[in-house]
């Protein structure tokens, strides 16, 4: 089984749709097998989003993922990356899939409720940067 990574973003905590995120992936057959709610500080938003420290929105979007609580989860299963990613739909809702996270719930292209990790190595990074070995129960 594969995990990945993903961050229940302050757009979607502030609406009180952890819940509604939560069962979309565990719907889709993913196994919740950590998670913690979290306010980062700017700082630690920039540190996890450094790849895009050159793109116009960063500062935006470190802001932003600063500017309420998280919820930091890592999901297990079959393919977990590629479903996860399925789940939350395209980036900017406008583009997504009709039922995905994205389409039913995100704001914007920047407010878009969900962070999921984009390939096995950023998974493994990111679960690293949120949680420790013991934190993770299958
Ligand atoms: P993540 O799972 O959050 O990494 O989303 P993604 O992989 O679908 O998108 P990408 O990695 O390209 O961008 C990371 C995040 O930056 C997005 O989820 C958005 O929150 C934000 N972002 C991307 N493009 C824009 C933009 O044009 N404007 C703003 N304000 N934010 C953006
Ligand atoms: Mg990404």
């Amino acid at each position: 089984l594969e995990r990945t990574f993903s961050i229940i973003k302050p757009d979607a905590t502030k609406r009180n749709l952890t819940g509604a995120i939560a069962k979309k992936f565990e719907d889709a057959g993913l196994r919740i097998v950590a998670s913690k709610r979290i306010h980062l500080t700017k700082a630690q938003a920039g540190e996890f989003y450094k790849v895009h420290s050159a793109r116009p929105f960063y500062d935006e979007l470190c802001e932003f993922m600063a500017s309420g609580p998280i919820v930091a989860q890592v999901l297990e299963g079959e393919n977990a990356i590629a479903k996860n990613r399925e789940v939350m739909g395209a980036t900017n809702p406008a583009d997504a899939e009709a039922g995905t996270i994205r389409a039913d719930f995100a704001e914007s292209v920047g407010e878009n409720s969900v962070h999921g990790s984009d390939a096995p190595e950023t998974a493994k990074e990111e679960i690293a940067y949120f949680f420790s070995g013991l934190e993770l129960v299958g």
